[in-house]
C-alpha cells in the first residue's frame, strides 16, 4: 500500500517509519525543510528510543521516504494520513486546527484517484467533517473518504505502542475506507491487536476521552498524594492498594509535579471548551486542569520550603527537564513552571538533562546547563529530581554529599525511599510519604 503521511514530528515520523515497517511504502512529508534535510541525510530530529535504527533499515530496504513535496506523495498515495500539530489556541484553549486545515486543503489538490484521508493528529469533535467540507470546496472533483484514527502512541516508548497498541480506533463509516484501513493495519491484526471501527466523531470522541480518564487518573493520585502527607500515610502503598484492584489497575498512579507534555495538557483543555461549546461542561476535568496548573507552582514552594523559606541566592540543581523520561520533548514540561518560579524568588538554577537541554534553551537562556548530574549538583543548595530518568535512579549520595554545598534533595518523583537518603545525611522531601519510612 503507498502511504503519505503529511507531518514528520514525533507522531508523523514514528508512524510512519512503522507502517514502512509493516511493509508498507511510506512518503514523509514535512513544510520544515531543516528537518526533512535532516532525515534525508539519515539524522533524526528528535530523540525516540530505536527510532534511528527503525528508519535506517526501512530506508535502506526502500520503502520509507521523506520529502517537502505534498503534492507527488500525495497524487500516488492509497492513503493519506494527517500528522500535523493540533497546539491550543492562543488565548481561548481550543485546539488550533490551523494546521490540519491547512493540509486539507493541500492534500485536495493533489488526489488522483480514490483516497483515503485519515485525521491522526488530535482532532476535536467534528474536524473530520470539518476536513471534508474543506476537501470538496478545494477539489469538487475530487475521490475521496474522511477517516479518523487517533494515534495513542507515548513518547519515550512510541515504537512499541505503535507496534503493539492496546487498540486501534478507526472511525469512519465509508466502506471503502474500512477495507483501506483493515489493509494498512492488517500487520497488527494479525498480532490479535483489536480494531475498533467506529463512527468518524465517536473515534474523535474516544481520544480526547481517553486522555481526559487518565489526567484525571494522575491528578487523582497526586492530591491523594497531598493529603497523605497531612495524614501521615504513604502514597505509594496507597497507590498499590487501590491499583490492584483490577478495576483501577495500578498504571499512572504515581504522585507526581504534574501532568505535562504536548498532549495531556492541551487535550483537556481542548475537551472542556467542546464540552462548553455544546452546553455540557465536563466539570471533574474542569477541575482536573486546574488542580494540574495548580500543582506545578505548588511543587516550587515545596522546594523553597525544603530550602528553609527562600531561595534567594541559592544554587538549585534540577535533575531532568523533559516532561517525562526518554524523550527531548519539553512541550508543557512542568520543569518550566517550576524553574521560572524559582527564577522568580532569586533562586540560581543548574540543570542537567540527559536528552532535553537542547530544547529547554529555547525556554531558559539565562540558566546554567551542566554536562552531567554531578556537575550540576556542584555548591548546590538543594537537588531537585524532577523527571525520573534511570541515571538519577542509582546517584551517588557519598559523592552528591561532598560536592553539594548542604545535602537537600527533593525528590518529585518518589524514586528514593525516605529513610535510605536519610541515613546518608540528607534532608529529603518526597510526594505523599511522611519522612522516616522504609
Ligand atoms: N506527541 C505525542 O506523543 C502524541 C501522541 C498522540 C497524538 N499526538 C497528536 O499528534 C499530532 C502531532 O503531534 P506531534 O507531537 O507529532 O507534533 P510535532 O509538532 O512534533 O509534529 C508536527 C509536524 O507537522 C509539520 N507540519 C505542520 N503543517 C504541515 C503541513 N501543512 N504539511 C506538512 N507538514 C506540516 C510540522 O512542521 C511538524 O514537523 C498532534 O495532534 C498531537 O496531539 C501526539
Amino acid at each position: 500500500m503507498n502511504i503519505a503521511m503529511i507531518g514528520s514530528g514525533y507522531v508523523g515520523l514514528v508512524s510512519g517509519a512503522c507502517l514502512a515497517d509493516f511493509g508498507h511504502r511510506v512518503t514523509c512529508v514535512d513544510v520544515d525543510e531543516q528537518k526533512v534535510a535532516a532525515l534525508q541525510s539519515a539524522r533524526i530530529p528528535i530523540y525516540e528510543p530505536g527510532l534511528d535504527r527503525l528508519v535506517a533499515d526501512n530506508v535502506a530496504a526502500d520503502r520509507l521516504f521523506f520529502t517537502t513535496e505534498l503534492a507527488p506523495a500525495v497524487a500516488e498515495a492509497d492513503v493519506v494520513f494527517i500528522a500535523v500539530g493540533t497546539p491550543s489556541r492562543r488565548g481561548d484553549g481550543h485546539a488550533d486546527l490551523s494546521f490540519v486545515h491547512a493540509a486539507a486543503r493541500s492534500i485536495a489538490g493533489a488526489l488522483r484517484g480514490f483516497t483515503v484521508v485519515v485525521t491522526k493528529s488530535t482532532v476535536p469533535l467534528g474536524t473530520g467533517d470539518d476536513v471534508e467540507r474543506i476537501m470538496g470546496e478545494a477539489n469538487p472533483e475530487a475521490d475521496f473518504a474522511v477517516a479518523s484514527n487517533p494515534e495513542f502512541l507515548r513518547e519515550g516508548a512510541a515504537i512499541d505502542d505503535f507496534k503493539r497498541p492496546d487498540r486501534i480506533v478507526i472511525g469512519t463509516q465509508d466502506e471503502r475506507a474500512r477495507t483501506v484501513m483493515a489493509e494498512v493495519y492488517r500487520p497488527l491484526y494479525l498480532n490479535q491487536a483489536p480494531i475498533l471501527f467506529t463512527s468518524r466523531r465517536t473515534a474523535e470522541m474516544i481520544k480526547y476521552a481517553a486522555n481526559a480518564f487518565l489526567a484525571t487518573k494522575i491528578t487523582f493520585i497526586n492530591e491523594v498524594a497531598d493529603l497523605c502527607e497531612q495524614a501521615g500515610a504513604d502514597v505509594q502503598e496507597v497507590a498499590r492498594g487501590i491499583g490492584l484492584d483490577k478495576r483501577i489497575g495500578p498504571k499512572f498512579l504515581n504522585a507526581g509535579p504534574g501532568y505535562g507534555g504536548s498532549c495531556f495538557p492541551k487535550d483537556t483543555l481542548a475537551f472542556v471548551k467542546t464540552a462548553q461549546d455544546l452546553g455540557t461542561p465536563l466539570r471533574l476535568v474542569e477541575t482536573t486542569v486546574a488542580v494540574n496548573d495548580q500543582r506545578k507552582r505548588a511543587m516550587a514552594r515545596k522546594v523553597v520550603a525544603a530550602c528553609g523559606g527562600a531561595v534567594r541566592g541559592k544554587r538549585i540543581a534540577i535533575f531532568g527537564l523533559t516532561f517525562k523520561p526518554n524523550t527531548d520533548d519539553m512541550r508543557e514540561a512542568p520543569s518550566i513552571a517550576i524553574i521560572q518560579a524559582l527564577l522568580d524568588q532569586g533562586a540560581h538554577i543548574t540543570a542537567y538533562d540527559p536528552e532535553g537541554m537542547d530544547a529547554a534553551r529555547a525556554y531558559f537562556a539565562q540558566i546554567d546547563y551542566a554536562q552531567n548530574a554531578y556537575d550540576a549538583a556542584a555548591d548546590a543548595d538543594c537537588v531537585v529530581i524532577v523527571t525520573e530518568w534511570n541515571e538519577f535512579r542509582s546517584l551517588d549520595f557519598e559523592r552528591l554529599k561532598a560536592i553539594m554545598a548542604t545535602p537537600v534533595l527533593v525528590d518529585l518523583r518518589n524514586i528514593y525511599r525516605p529513610k535510605d537518603v536519610e541515613r546518608l545525611g540528607f534532608a529529603y522531601a518526597s510526594l505523599g510519604r511522611p519522612n522516616g519510612i522504609d
